[in-house]
């Protein structure tokens, strides 16, 4: 029997398809956020992974300078205490003037060394107080404005009026403003500027430290805040500095990113919480 059929039912198949249509694309448009959240969440897992290896690391570097940096630190007094009491005495035209002077340089940097490891040590207590923010920056820019001059960087401040005070380690703060300075410094040989800010963003103090050097390849930035990496030649870094800002940074609870456009500059964003 041949099966009739009318307009009506060819309507009702047509918005049957429509409908059908209208499903798929919402199939389609689930899927899609479906895969972007699942990528996001990819993201995430690979970040935390990063940042787990990355406390790893400083863990093993904390212990290993727990133990070693003491046991190092006296013997390092004693050479140094003795190099300084030479070097004053004795004349510039002595044959023994330079060795001498030389192995106080030295000793300097041991120690200045031996006293980086020992920040990360963990048994280490950090002792926090109310502190000034704005004070923590000048005092930190007196000590890297005499190096910045002689390398013709300019030093640019725009330090935000009546910040509240927040619980710190102004000492180690300042480390931390004097080795993003040197960082910046190292990173314009022909001269450029720095500027620093500190402002209040929400719960947040908020510093930025900038600079027009040569930025930072995305492939050197994954591994900065890593203990002992370094693109310096030997003897000029240790591979410390950053590592040290962010072990910092997390003893007062805060965060560090980093911003940089290769050939254009790098910023580095510091936030520390106000106590409530
Ligand atoms: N402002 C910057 N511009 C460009 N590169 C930077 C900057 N800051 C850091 N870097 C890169 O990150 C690396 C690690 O920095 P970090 O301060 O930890 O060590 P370092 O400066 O090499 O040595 P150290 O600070 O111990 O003397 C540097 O070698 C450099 O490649
Ligand atoms: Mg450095």
């Amino acid at each position: 029997m041949e099966q009739k059929y009318t307009k009506k039912d060819f309507d009702v198949l047509l918005n049957k398809i429509v409908a059908l249509e209208e499903l798929l694309k919402e199939y389609e448009q689930t899927t899609i956020e479906q895969s972007n959240l699942l990528i996001q969440k990819n993201k995430d897992l690979e970040n935390s992974q990063t940042l787990m290896l990355q406390s790893a690391k400083m863990s093993a570097v904390g212990q290993l300078a727990g133990g070693v940096a003491h046991e190092i630190n006296n013997p390092m007094g004693v050479i140094l205490g003795f190099a300084q009491i030479m070097a004053k005495t004795i004349k510039e035209q002595d044959p023994y003037f330079l060795p001498v002077t030389s192995i106080e340089r030295e000793a300097h940097r041991c120690k200045k060394l031996v006293a980086d490891l020992l920040t990360f040590s963990r048994t280490g207590k950090t002792t926090m107080e109310k502190t000034n923010i704005n004070a923590v920056i000048e005092g930190a820019l007196t000590l890297s404005e005499t190096l910045a001059r002689i390398k013709n960087v300019d030093i640019i401040r725009s330090l935000e009026n009546n910040l509240p005070e927040i619980s710190a380690n102004s000492n180690q703060l300042q480390q931390v403003i004097i080795n993003l300075c040197n960082n910046a410094i190292d990173a314009m040989p022909e001269g450029g500027e720095i500027r620093i800010s500190a402002k209040k963003s929400g719960a947040y103090v908020e510093i930025e430290v900038t600079d027009t050097g040569k930025g930072i390849p995305d492939k050197i930035k994954q591994h900065i805040f890593e203990p002992f990496f370094t693109t310096k030649e030997v003897g000029k870094g240790t591979g410390l500095g950053l590592s040290l800002v962010y072990e910092i940074v997390q003893k007062h609870n805060g965060t560090i990113e980093v911003e940089s456009e290769p050939g254009k500059g790098t910023t580095f964003k510091i936030k520390l919480p106000i106590d409530r």
